[in-house]
């Protein structure tokens, strides 16, 4: 072959290698997250980013996790953004990741070894206003944060999570073998409408005044997040103030955190969290949370919202 047609060959292949790749880049731009980047996976081999060898990594935006290493894949969830995720593997630019007990695949592009904290802060908290009621919904750094100011749409209806029941059941049977003693949880995931009978009957029975210190109202319950839980040993000591003196209330008090939960509305802290003390209330928000949580004697405002 003269020189000429061997240059003007190699061009051709060159352009049509560049139209190809355009193709596949278009055709996956948009699916690997929601904020719509490109992934990574056509992209020439040395290009890729390298693999982060750590057991944990972060999510740096919203992130679909999927069934298996591609676009091509099953959608499973959208992870929030600023999460930690246990790395299990690594596949050509895809990470097999594990977050809340779910399991899949996610692009490397989005997922890094440290949090960067201004980001984290631009960045990490997801509000949703509902139109109808006004009401908001606040989650950030992926924990569901909700209070007398920040409130759940009344068809948020998650049921119980999996992941808080499996952490109280470990947590009640290490109770079990430390203490020896039986601790129940007598209340756990309540619906909007739930929560507003007992809300409404709280009022008749009990009086506004109390109501307002021990009952939330309806949406402005934790419970509503399947993430709560009320728990007792002796049926005599339930929702009694009493129960943070009984051995079960003070192990409870001292090790929940060791299983994820957090004391939600403690002895102190009531002009904070807006609730009366409550030492049967337990929130899950999981081990990394609960164990700063506890060590810092914080309420999960102070530690979501800081001097908010
Ligand atoms: N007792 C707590 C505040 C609730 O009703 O959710
Ligand atoms: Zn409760």
């Amino acid at each position: 072959m003269r020189i000429k047609s061997k240059i003007v060959m190699v061009l051709v292949i060159f352009i049509l290698g560049i139209g190809v790749m355009s193709v596949l880049h278009f055709l996956n731009k948009g699916d690997s997250s929601i904020s719509g980047q490109s992934p990574n996976e056509n992209k020439p081999l040395e290009s890729q980013p390298e693999v982060i060898l750590s057991e944990y990594l972060f999510t740096t935006d919203y992130l679909n996790l999927r069934s298996g290493p591609g676009t091509n894949f099953e959608k499973i969830r959208t992870l929030p953004v600023g999460v930690k995720v246990e790395v299990l593997g690594y596949d050509n630019g895809w990470y097999k990741i594990s977050y809340n007990g779910q399991e899949g695949y996610s692009i490397g592009d989005y997922l890094s070894d440290r949090l960067d904290d201004n980001d984290f802060e631009e960045i990490d908290e997801e509000v949703i206003e509902d139109g109808e009621t006004g009401e908001v919904f606040k989650r950030i750094n992926g924990i569901l944060l909700v209070n007398k100011d920040y409130s759940l749409p009344y068809d948020y209806y998650p049921g119980e999570n999996e992941e808080a029941r499996e952490h109280l059941d470990k947590m009640i049977n290490t109770a079990k073998e430390e203490i020896n003693k039986d601790i129940i949880a007598f209340s756990g995931f309540r619906s909007y409408n739930y929560q507003k009978r007992l809300y409404e009957s709280s009022i008749q029975t009990e009086g506004l005044q109390y109501t307002e210190l021990y009952s939330a109202k309806p949406g402005h319950s934790e419970h509503q997040t399947g993430l709560a839980f009320d728990l007792g040993g002796e049926m005599k000591y339930w929702l009694e103030e009493e129960f943070g003196e009984t051995i079960e209330g003070m192990w409870l008090r001292e090790n929940a955190h060791r299983f994820g939960y957090i004391l939600r509305y403690p002895k102190g802290k009531e002009y904070i969290t807006g609730f009366g003390y409550e030492p049967w209330h337990f929130r899950y928000v999981g081990v990394d949370h609960s164990i700063v949580i506890y060590e810092g004697e914080l309420t999960l405002e102070e530690y979501l919202l800081g001097g908010e």
